[in-house]
């Protein structure tokens, strides 16, 4: 391949598509464009059921905004109730543990359950404005706790089960949550993941906890605390399963989802209800061209962004069939992933690049052994697709015959802003393409002006869209500060990118100090403040390194305090102590020891350099402002003797 070759949508895709053609998609970007107010009115009305309807679409106060304020409705009767009577029946989740167990879930039975549970929460005093954290493994009963929260209005903050005690408690205490819904454990590559313990250990620190629901995944035996520990099955047990949806106000807070910014502190991303559910459910169809016999399956944690709006809101609103696995890709061996799409006969397969990359480093045999022919689209999210991964993704997976929607999204944006529509947009691999319509997104410079075609610049939008980012939870201030300051009142989304001469986004990272490893966000900042916090440590910078699989690895530069320190045991200690201070996703690639760091004359450390040095080994950038360069040549040179 190329590199710059275009796909066009075959005509048998584009017949069936929702937006079939150029036209139709360039059609709705005018709209939404030219009347902003009247085209998402109209997709609210058409995509959502509400209790009450607005008096206006949107109102914009930078870097405030609000959509549909005023009307009333709820996620959960949107992704539930509204389909029993057409789809009551119809699988809503395929679940398959990783040990092999099976179960799936009708629309039906799943609003029972969320009701029951739902039920059984505010049995327990809780209400709207309450807020709760979620700490699962990739079970229905995750998506059950989610739901039953939207259902009564409790706020939710879903943890991702990956996430150390210590990240679980920080994320507990900024929330202030009085709730924890949990499970005794998970299974992960055949061994217990075990959140109890690490929810006992995070409440040591958080008083204001009342209440701990533990669902019974595993049996693993774990503590049960008398008067605030209470098991899932007894209260379910008990609870009717009678539970009208609470009627909430479109900008009532659904979710704080948890982020690395650029300081050592996560932000809590905050999203509210109308204007998310609507956009989820209308990219779900735009983007995945969603269908009613679809088995759509993305392999993201719910823990994830993608896993609240592209495995939980957008598709079941959207009234999608979605598959759900809990364990790794490489249990009990490599073809777990397609074994799956050949028994449930999955059409829409949605992951991200290093997932590609560590599948095709197992080869072509895995996936060769099964039949991929009910594959319909593929998706990628997380980070830019290199064009081998593209190639083998299409090639191998897609028999050349699916699409590739590769999605441009944030935490902060709720849902994909970038990505093809599948049966009007050519593709070109590597880049997310076009913007949703509505979405005015620019490749500016650092005077917030546009750069020419194919130059590099920073990625903005300039107008809000229904479900972007609505504050950071308690800190209106770092919300200003960080999205609307750079160019006031305008998004900056903290990408850079190029725009080419047909318009088409290329997406080539972070711009700030935030890492991507796995398509997971993780800030040097962070990385660093919990390498500070060992005993051992004096300092620490952290920057990213290149890396074939995960994209990025954290590469760590450490200077220690005084003592005779024995370096490779103590660079194992260190690893291991990030992954137990913010999760073992985050276990640094590489420790290295340094006698000092470079640093301005200011005492900043100069990331910028020792970044250099991991990528290409040498430093060439200006050093001028350097306090020892010294410091510099002998990092450089250390590569050579390791
Ligand atoms: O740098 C971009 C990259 O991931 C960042 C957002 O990370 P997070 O909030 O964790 O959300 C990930 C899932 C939506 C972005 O700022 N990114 C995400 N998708 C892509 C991407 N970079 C290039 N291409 C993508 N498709």
């Amino acid at each position: 391949m190329s590199g710059n070759e275009v796909f066009n949508p075959s005509p048998e895709f584009s017949s069936r598509a929702h937006v079939g053609s150029m036209e139709a998609y360039r059609d709705l970007c005018r709209r939404a464009e030219e009347h902003p107010e009247i085209f998402w009115a109209e997709q609210a009305e058409k995509e959502i059921h509400w209790f009450e309807k607005w008096s206006h679409a949107f109102e914009w106060h930078p870097p405030f905004v609000k959509w549909f304020a005023g009307a009333k409705t709820n996620a959960a009767y949107n992704c539930l109730d509204r389909h029993l009577e057409t789809r009551g029946d119809k699988a809503a989740l395929i679940f398959e543990g990783e040990p092999g167990d099976q179960r799936t879930i009708t629309y039906r039975q799943l609003h029972e359950e969320v009701s029951r549970f739902a039920n059984a929460l505010k049995a327990r005093g809780y209400k709207p404005g309450d807020r709760s954290i979620i700490y699962m493994p990739m079970i229905p009963e995750a998506v059950v706790a989610m739901l039953a929260c939207a259902r009564i209005g409790v706020t939710h903050s879903v943890v991702f089960g990956g996430f150390s005690a210590e990240a679980l408690k920080a994320r507990i205490q900024d929330l202030d949550a009085h709730l924890v819904l949990t499970a005794d454990a998970g299974w992960r590559r055949g061994k217990e993941l075990r959140l109890k313990d690490a929810v006992d250990e995070a409440l040591k620190e958080c008083p204001a906890v009342r209440d701990v629901i533990v669902y019974k995944r595993t049996g693993a035996a774990i503590h049960m605390q008398e008067g605030r520990d209470s098991w899932w099955h007894e209260l379910e047990a008990q609870a009717s399963a009678d539970c009208p949806a609470e009627q909430l106000d479109a900008e009532h807070p659904l979710f704080v989802l948890y982020t690395s910014g650029t300081t050592g502190k996560p932000k809590g991303i905050l999203h509210t209800t109308g204007g998310y559910i609507t956009y989820t459910t209308c990219t779900m169809k735009w983007v995945f061209d969603l269908k009613e016999d679809d088995i759509y399956w993305c392999t993201a944690d719910i823990g994830w962004v993608t896993g609240h709006s592209y495995i939980v809101y957008g598709p079941l609103s959207a009234g999608a069939t979605c598959l759900i696995y809990e364990g790794a890709p490489d249990t009990p061996a490599w073809d777990r992933w397609w074994d799956i799409i050949e028994r449930h006969k999955a059409t829409i397969l949605y992951t991200s690049p290093t997932a590609i990359r560590a599948l095709i480093k197992q080869g072509e045999a895995w996936p060769g052994k099964h039949d991929l022919s009910s594959l319909r689209l593929l998706g990628s999210v997380g980070e830019p697709i290199n064009p081998a991964a593209w190639e083998w993704y299409h090639r191998v997976i897609g028999k050349g015959r699916c699409p590739i929607v590769d999605t441009w999204w944030q935490t902060e944006t709720g849902g994909i802003l970038i990505a093809p529509m599948p049966g009007a947009v050519p593709l070109k691999p590597g880049s997310g393409t076009l913007p949703m319509p509505g979405v005015l997104a620019e490749v500016v410079d650092f005077e917030g002006k546009p750069v020419a075609d194919d130059a590099e610049g920073f990625l903005i939008i300039k107008r809000p869209w229904p479900a972007m980012i609505r504050n950071i939870w308690g800190d209106p201030d770092r919300f200003q500060q960080q999205y609307f300051s750079r160019i006031p009142g305008i998004y900056f989304t903290g990408d850079a990118a190029r725009r080419d001469k047909d318009g088409y986004f290329w997406v080539l990272g972070r711009v700030d100090d935030v890492m991507n490893v796995s398509g997971h966000r993780l800030s040097t900042m962070e990385v660093e403040s919990a390498l500070v916090r060992h005993p051992a440590v004096a300092e620490a910078a952290v920057v990213a390194k290149p890396h074939e699989i995960t994209g990025q690895a954290v590469c760590c530069f450490v200077t220690l305090k005084l003592g005779d320190w024995d370096h490779h045991k103590l660079g194992l200690e260190l690893r291991q102590w990030v992954a137990h201070e913010i999760g073992s996703f985050a276990r640094p690639e590489e420790i290295r020891f340094s006698e000092s760091l470079p640093k301005t004359r200011s005492g900043k450390i100069m990331r910028r350099l020792l970044r250099e040095i991991v990528t290409t080994h040498t430093v060439t950038g200006d050093v001028t402002t350097l306090e020892d360069l010294g410091v510099v040549t002998k990092l450089a040179a250390q590569h050579d003797e390791d």
